[in-house]
């Protein structure tokens, strides 16, 4: 399946037909693959890696590299989607030189078609300065995990009324500064509508009820594959971890037992084995 790669004005564009947004995740080419063929609009390259595939606890310790090696790897998958690629901790946060550098490293390098970088008000003018380098920004507000310890943990966020109101200045701060979408995680599912109501530009959510224009999921969670910890929030439509332990196992017994590789899965050639040892009356 090739039909027309997906751009930015045709997300935004989303919006204003009432067509929801699909979000997921992908970390590698194969997932990249699957998931760009079944017509997901946005594939993110989400710091999450740090989590499901590289064995973190958080995603603090992500680095530019990492996210740079397995955003490669994915853009390799990935030909209608929009591809998204997520910056890491401190890899914005000081500055907007840094941000720029970094966030064009994305576009350069891996082949993103956009970045995107957590934050609210405060970090707006990385997002100016970014989309006036031509880098165009998708914003991360609620829970955002590269600060989870500031917000005490991985809690919803906008529950009174100080926090939604920040959240809703936050969201119409980011359309201001210039970012296309904003991912809208952990927040209540009515802020979140009054949210997608208040600004031009699409909610995506996560944890954050139906009425955002879209919806964004771990991969691995919507398979079933990350058993260490399954957010309320998360649906999984498959439960693939006892499917692979099964299959692993097979393989396992199979082996041991001598039952694998079989005829039908082995080469055969076309001297017999005595023409190799060659005749012995001859000697
Ligand atoms: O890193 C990630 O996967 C994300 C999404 C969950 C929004 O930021």
């Amino acid at each position: 399946m090739k039909s027309k790669k997906l751009t930015v004005p045709d997300i935004v564009a989303m919006k204003a037909a009432g067509e929801k947004i699909t979000v997921l995740t992908a970390y590698d080419v194969s997932f990249a693959r699957l998931i760009d063929s079944s017509e997901i609009e946005v594939v993110l390259v989400g710091d999450s890696l740090g989590n499901v595939v590289l064995g973190y606890t958080s995603t603090v310790p992500v680095t530019m590299e990492e996210m740079l090696h397995h955003a490669r790897a994915v853009s390799r998958g990935v030909e209608r989607a929009l591809l998204v690629g997520d910056m890491p901790f401190m890899s914005y946060q000081t500055g907007e030189h840094d941000a720029l550098v970094n966030g064009g490293r994305f576009l350069k390098e891996a082949g993103c078609d956009a970045v995107k970088l957590e934050g609210g008000v405060e970090i707006c003018p990385v997002v100016r300065a970014l989309v006036r380098a031509g880098i165009p920004v998708m914003g991360h507000i609620g829970l955002t995990p590269q600060t989870a310890g500031l917000l005490g943990g991985y809690k919803v966020q906008g529950k009174d009324t100080a926090s939604a109101r920040r959240l809703l200045d936050d969201a119409r701060a980011l359309e201001k500064a210039g970012a296309f979408a904003v991912v809208l995680e952990c927040v209540p599912a009515q802020l979140a509508e009054l949210i997608t109501r208040e600004i031009g530009i699409p909610t995506i959510g996560i944890g954050a009820g139906v009425h955002c224009d879209g919806q964004v999921l771990v991969t691995h969670d919507l398979l079933g594959m990350f058993e260490k910890f399954v957010p309320s929030f998360v649906k999984s439509y498959t439960n693939l971890a006892p499917q692979i332990r099964e299959a692993v196992k097979a393989y396992r017994d199979e082996v041991k037992g001598g039952i694998y590789p079989d005829d039908a899965h082995s080469f055969t050639m076309k001297v017999e084995v005595a023409e190799l040892l060659g005749d012995p009356a001859k000697k």
